[in-house]
């Protein structure tokens, strides 16, 4: 099929060289000139393990495409999925600007039936918008379907995610617009659901904000574990075994963070809150996250009495592994405060480290997690890299100044670690 994709963001170019794999001709239209043109070039603005093999692959194959052209996109292409950024603006509502002006340029430069679909996460509702912007804007009265087909893709497995998928969510209201888009999934072996407009929007919202609340409960379990001396990898394990809870998301760790669950969490509070609903159980899910960060400083000055002039060294700044992404990671929050106590801070991040010197210019960072380890009188994990998993603790002890691991992901066994001579805090053990 001729589909295009508006957006080559994290979800824009995945779901552009996937749907490139599975032998779609598709055009991935952006904006930013400068990106367009790297794209081009073949040269990948994003780190996520797979993608630049797919990119290139498909670009040499001339499936995939790369514009700045919406009109190019909706003269040749049927199908146009909507993956444009939605921010939070500063009350916590999503900000649709972005749609707003995709959907005005769609709707001046149609001229035949398409069928326009949102991918990105937006509030409830925006399919009914999308589709009187485009009446509003289109030349004369022509034919067109919106739909809504959230994606599920997690960053760090992104590819692997929309190639299996543990469902395809498909939000319409037309049969032909249902038929297209199940032409296009079809060679993805997924269980299809196929709901309103309304529902699909809402299954993405209330899918993130569930995930939210079992990272945490299980951060709040891990709170009652330090009090009374459980281990809560323990106890994730037992709760986990029940099917019907599931072993997922019930990782306990400094909280989560990312572009999407802190974003589509205060969204979907806004939404409420226009409905007259008061999701307060969201409300505190919320504040558990912001204080599961505040008792990482606290165990940090318990641990180490004295904050300022000591060194911290900090191991994973990104959101979590395998994403060179840093929004709303924890880390960041972890660095501001303790340079507000005045602590030395060294950090070091397989693919995190450029962003992160955009922020904090300051900010020393390493070549090596040894580099970090030196003189630190702490070494924080912050991200669970694989890459820390093989560190030499014999070698990491000899370099600190006292020999103390914060392991804020509980990524290692705290036997082990103490046995290298450690002493070890983790989260909820
Ligand atoms: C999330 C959703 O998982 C995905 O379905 C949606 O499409 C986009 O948002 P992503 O933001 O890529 O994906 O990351 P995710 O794997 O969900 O992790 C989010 C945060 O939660 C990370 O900071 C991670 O470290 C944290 N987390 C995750 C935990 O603290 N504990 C867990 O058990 C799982």
């Amino acid at each position: 099929m001729e589909i295009s994709i508006i957006g080559a963001g994290y979800v824009g170019l995945v779901t552009a060289s996937c749907l490139a794999e599975l032998g779609n001709n598709v055009i991935c239209v952006d904006n930013d000139l400068k990106k367009v043109k790297k794209l081009k070039n073949q040269i990948i603005p994003i780190y996520e393990p797979g993608l630049e093999e797919l990119v290139k692959k498909n670009i040499k194959r001339k499936r995939l495409h790369f514009s700045s052209d919406i009109k190019e996109a909706v003269d040749k292409t049927e199908v146009i999925f909507i993956a444009v950024g939605t921010p939070r603006n500063e009350d916590g509502d999503a900000d649709l600007t972005g749609i707003e002006k995709v959907a005005t340029q769609i709707a001046k430069n149609l001229r035949t039936y398409r069928l326009i679909v949102e991918k990105s996460t937006v509030p409830v509702e925006t399919g009914e918008w999308v589709k009187r912007t485009i009446n509003i804007n289109a030349p004369y009265q022509i034919d067109f379907d919106v739909a809504s087909n959230p994606e599920f893709l997690r960053e760090g497995s992104a590819i692997h995610d929309f190639m299996h998928p543990d469902r395809i969510v498909i939000g319409v209201e037309s049969e032909r617009a249902k038929n297209i888009l199940l032409k296009i999934y079809k060679p993805i072996k997924a269980p299809i659901l196929v709901t309103d407009i309304k529902s699909a929007e809402l299954i993405k919202h209330a899918s993130n904000s569930f995930l939210a609340t079992k990272i945490s409960f299980i951060n709040a379990i891990a709170n009652i574990c330090e009090r009374i001396g459980a281990d809560v990898v323990k106890v994730a394990e037992g709760i986990g075994l029940d099917k019907r809870i599931g072993k997922d998301f019930l990782k306990a760790g400094a909280g989560y963070g990312g572009s999407c669950l802190p974003k589509d969490l205060d969204a979907f509070i806004k939404i409420a809150e226009k409905l007259n609903y008061n999701f307060e159980l969201l409300k505190i899910v919320k504040k558990i996250n912001e204080e599961q960060k505040k008792n990482i400083i606290k165990k940090l000055s318990e641990s180490l009495w004295i904050l300022k002039g000591k060194t911290i060294g900090i191991l994973g700044l990104t959101f979590k592994p395998n994403t060179d992404d840093i929004r709303n990671a924890v880390s960041l929050d972890i660095i501001s405060e303790l340079i507000k106590e005045g602590v030395y801070i060294k950090a070091y991040d397989p693919q995190g480290m450029p962003k992160v010197r955009n922020i904090f210019k300051d900010l020393k960072l390493s070549l090596n997690p040894y580099e970090v380890a030196k003189d630190s009188d702490c070494l924080l994990i912050m991200t669970e890299w694989n890459e820390f998993k093989k560190l030499d603790f014999h070698r990491i002890k000899k370099l600190m100044k006292q020999p103390l691991i914060f392991d804020a992901r509980n990524m290692f066994e705290p036997e082990i670690i103490k046995k290298h001579g450690f002493r070890y805090i983790g989260i909820g053990r």
